[in-house]
């Protein structure tokens, strides 16, 4: 998923461009705003964490464009692709890494990565499911 910030930067553009350099196939795409349930239903798993409703304000703050990529080993691939969460460490350990190029900081990271095969199933069922469709206000 291109975030907010990435996609208010016009930064999807290029991420996709690395997304194909990559050799990653995309195989779904769709544009979402998510609302605040929706946000919070993504994010459950951090519902404890202080940074909780900071992140939901960000996320429900303009469009994302969520994706489907294919390639083998695709999670860690991606993941490694992105880099680490934080930008700024991105910027010291993995300079070419998407975060690092175009993220800010530990929040504004620009781009989010199912973190195993399980999430990723789930994931791709939350934003291209029908089930969701009405519980988000789709822009496009
Ligand atoms: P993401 O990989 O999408 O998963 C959870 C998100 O929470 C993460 O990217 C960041 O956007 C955000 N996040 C994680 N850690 C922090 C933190 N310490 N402070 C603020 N936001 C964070």
């Amino acid at each position: 998923m291109v975030k907010p910030d990435g996609v208010r930067a016009n930064h999807t553009d290029a991420i996709k461009e690395q997304i194909q350099a990559a050799s990653f196939a995309i195989i779904s795409q769709k544009w979402v705003h998510l609302n605040e349930s929706a946000a919070i239903a993504f994010y459950a798993e951090h519902s404890n964490r202080a940074f909780f409703p900071s992140l939901i304000d960000f996320m429900t703050s303009g469009p994302v464009l969520a994706m489907v990529l294919e390639k083998p080993n695709a999670v860690a691939e991606w993941r490694s692709l992105i880099g680490p969460t934080d930008s700024q460490e991105a910027r010291l350990d993995a300079p070419d890494s998407i975060r690092a190029r175009y993220g800010r900081d530990k929040q504004n990271n620009c781009v989010h990565g199912s973190d195993s095969q399980e999430a990723a199933a789930r994931e791709i069922s939350f934003f291209f499911d029908e089930y969701h469709q009405s519980e988000m206000k789709l822009d496009a």
